[in-house]
């Protein structure tokens, strides 16, 4: 009966057998890779999981623990070489592109057609879900990277307010160290170093010196003036953190917030995951704010899903997983619990809180100002290469083993050899 039907539509009694045998074996479940292992983010993750079993599809989960995705990326780079590529991946910008110049990621359109996705995803996603016009990742969420979290208990017993300006935060450090606190509450790894550097540089500098020296990689930027202050500004940051900072995990410098053992954290909006997992609630137990000279422009990453090249078993499961990524209530239910904002222009604020709600609106200030820009330190600014050859600078100047005005030549010397 059911070959009868094949037969009838001009398919073959052996192609028909082949396909019959493939659509009984469809792989329902999908493998996917990421490296959301802290608690706020793994409670995030499980909206989607759930989301999937209760379509009948089995998550295997593949977690590569380290914040910002540098060791997902190199066990993927394994995966891929030995021929077993994961459903899909969790990924940053310009790693997107750099995987999809291999060949090796799948096509969405025929979905993203149907579902109208070209009309609700911003410009500035796109640049990464599509390539060479074809879409081939899911985009989850909006973080921005130029974020304050604050403890607002210690803010209440110093008589602190936030601080709009350089020197009212370096005042507010003051006093919180002053008061036997950490003032700065950081982790000392590449990636965090580089998202504190990006926040202090568009401070310094402001917008069109972040665009000049991070998204065109000016040399004249690079090696300025602005540039040695913006390293002077990080060396003073220094002084504020406690002594155990080397190689901490971003998640246990957010923990030293939420604890009142620290002032505040220079982080992205995922740290509100932390909060929130915590029981903590904004504008009660802590406080968000732009860092200080950062108001109006917003630096920004998007983790988007990529999907990889998969048999033909496994492509409906691969669907089902971009299709409950882009639906609106999952967009909603997910950046509610995990920091960041939807990455579809048509999800309501109403479920959001406080700092979501101004994020939100600030995104889409800045996008409209033209004052919205990719974050260098998760992949939305340069090539993976260069970004590195920034990150070891940064870290490097961070660690004492430049001066300032050596990290400023540094920089354009790094940036020239990986590119
Ligand atoms: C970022 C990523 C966030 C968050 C963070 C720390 O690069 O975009 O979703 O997970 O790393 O793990």
């Amino acid at each position: 009966m059911f070959i009868g039907k094949f037969a009838r539509a001009g398919i073959g009694v052996a192609a028909a057998l082949a396909m019959s045998t493939a659509i009984a074996r469809a792989d329902e479940s999908v493998e996917v890779l990421h490296w959301w292992t802290a608690g706020g983010e793994a409670k995030a993750l499980q909206v989607l999981k759930k989301d999937l079993e209760e379509q009948g599809v089995t998550w295997n989960d593949m977690p590569v623990a380290g914040g910002g995705g540098e060791q997902a990326m190199t066990v993927l780079r394994a995966r891929v070489t030995s021929g077993n590529a994961p459903t899909a991946v969790q990924m940053l910008g310009f790693d997107i592109k750099d995987w999809a110049k291999e060949g090796v990621l799948a096509n969405l359109d025929d979905l993203a057609g149907k579902e109208g996705w070209d009309k609700v995803v911003p410009d500035a996603l796109k640049e990464f879900s599509k390539y060479d016009g074809h879409w081939i990742a899911a985009p989850v969420n909006v973080h921005s990277t130029n974020w304050v979290w604050a403890n607002k208990a210690i803010f209440d017993e110093l008589g602190l307010k936030q601080p709009t300006s350089w020197d009212e935060l370096i005042a507010d450090l003051d006093k919180i160290k002053g008061a036997g606190y950490t003032a700065i509450a950081h982790g000392g790894q590449a990636w965090q170093d580089a998202t504190m550097f990006e926040a202090v540089l568009m401070s310094t500098g402001g917008p069109e010196f972040y665009k000049k020296a991070m998204i065109d990689t000016d040399p004249d930027a690079l090696n300025s003036d602005t540039m040695v202050k913006v390293f002077d500004r990080m060396t003073q940051l220094r002084s504020y953190v406690d002594d155990n900072f080397s190689g901490r995990d971003w998640n246990l410098a957010t923990a030293m917030v939420i604890n009142k053992e620290a002032g505040v954290q220079f982080m992205g909006d995922w740290a509100k995951g932390e909060f929130l997992n915590a029981g903590k609630v904004p504008d009660q137990d802590f406080m968000c704010f732009r860092f200080p000279g950062t108001q109006g422009t917003v630096t920004f990453n998007s983790d988007q899903f990529v999907m990889f090249k998969v048999g033909e078993d496994r492509r409906d499961a691969q669907n089902k997983l971009a299709a409950a990524v882009m639906s609106p209530s999952f967009q909603s239910a997910f950046n509610v619990v995990k920091g960041s904002v939807p990455a579809r222009t048509d999800v309501s604020p109403e479920a959001f809180d406080a700092c979501g709600q101004k994020g939100m609106k600030q995104l889409a200030e800045a996008n409209e100002k033209g004052t919205l820009f990719g974050s260098m330190a998760h992949g939305h600014a340069v090539p993976s290469a260069v970004k590195n050859a920034m990150y070891d600078v940064i870290t490097a100047h961070f660690n004492g083993e430049y001066d300032s005005k050596t990290a400023a030549e540094e920089l354009v010397n790094a940036v020239e050899s990986a590119q």
